[in-house]
């Protein structure tokens, strides 16, 4: 397959490009941050000028067009709601419209944060709510998404990994902060179904490969707590848990509402896709196996 991915530079499509290059012929894009991927060619974008969206997705004739790029930061959403709906939602209609002329497939990378977090164990045909910003624009891009492809699939998701250095993420931060045995409180009864990276990255091939459309939820087969997940990474990562301290949840002032449940149930990509349940322990020591190899490439880990 000829695959572009939105968002090369990004947490989720830098491992995705890596992981895809050796089967596949694979282009990505980046914004602000060039990076170099082994067996990929990569171009510099703006998903919000369409001239340029056109121009390259349809130099490179694209069987799928993965669309990961977006602001992502859900505070900086909060605080620039217009820049937030021009890239997450408009953009997306851009990308969309694109993959739609080259008569590509489009996978759309969504979020759990289209739910209100009331109820938790949120399935396909469950009405998003949004409760920020960044939630609003990422629905209204998978309508927008939906509106102008095809063939789109939408995946709502949500997900742990590693940024290519010298950006840092949460988990380079989680695991530095265990090391250097700083205090954290973290929510009992915050809970979301999380993924590694590398473990949504076989399952966007395999929608890709089957040219799968509609909406689907990829999440870890059970939910987790925000606590008992850092607890997971200082025992996956050798660090003492003694500082990881529980609370309860609350919002915080000056931030984006969250929502508190935001589990999904993955049932029917199990049985649509034939993909077997995922663990959170799974992706994390995956995760920890990944970065010691990335080696001078990536973080370091020592
Ligand atoms: N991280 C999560 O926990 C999570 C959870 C659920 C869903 N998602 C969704 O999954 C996708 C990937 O997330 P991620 O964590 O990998 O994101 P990320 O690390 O923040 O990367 C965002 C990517 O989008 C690119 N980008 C930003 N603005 C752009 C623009 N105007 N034009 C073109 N590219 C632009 C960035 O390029 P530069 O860095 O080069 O500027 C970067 O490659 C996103 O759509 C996000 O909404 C993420």
């Amino acid at each position: 397959m000829r695959i572009v991915v939105t968002g090369g530079s990004g947490m989720l499509g830098h491992g995705f490009m890596r992981r895809a290059a050796p089967q596949h012929q694979v282009c990505g894009t980046y914004h602000t941050h060039p990076v170099e991927i082994p067996g990929c060619h990569l171009a510099r974008l703006d998903i919000t000028d369409e001239p340029k969206v056109d121009s390259i997705v349809k130099s490179l004739r694209p069987d799928v067009v993965i669309h990961s790029a977006g602001l992502t930061d859900v505070d900086a959403c909060e605080r620039a709601p217009e820049k937030a709906r021009r890239i997450n939602s408009d953009g997306t209609a851009i990308v969309a419209k694109a993959a739609e002329q080259s008569g590509a497939h489009l996978i759309y990378i969504s979020t759990d944060y289209v739910f209100d977090g009331s109820k938790g164990n949120y399935v396909e045909t469950d009405a998003p709510n949004p409760v920020n910003q960044y939630g609003a624009s990422k629905y209204l891009g998978e309508e927008y998404a939906q509106r102008n492809c095809t063939a789109t699939a939408i995946i709502r998701t949500t997900m742990f990994g590693l940024k290519l250095a010298p950006q840092v993420g949460m988990m380079e931060s989680m695991v530095a902060a265990l090391r250097q045995g700083k205090s954290m409180t973290r929510f009992v009864d915050q809970y979301f179904s999380a993924l590694y990276t590398g473990q949504l990255n076989e399952v966007i091939l395999r929608i890709a490969e089957r040219r799968a459309t509609g909406v689907f939820h990829i999440g870890s087969v059970n939910k987790i707590s925000r606590f008992e997940f850092s607890k997971a990474v200082a025992k996956v990562f050798s660090c003492d848990a003694a500082d990881i301290h529980p609370g309860p949840f609350r919002q915080m002032a000056g931030l984006a509402r969250r929502p508190q449940d935001t589990s999904l149930v993955s049932a029917k990509i199990s049985d649509q896709l034939g993909i077997a349940p995922l663990a959170v322990h799974d992706g994390l020591y995956q995760l920890k196996h990944d970065w010691q190899g990335l080696g001078s490439e990536g973080t370091a880990l020592h």
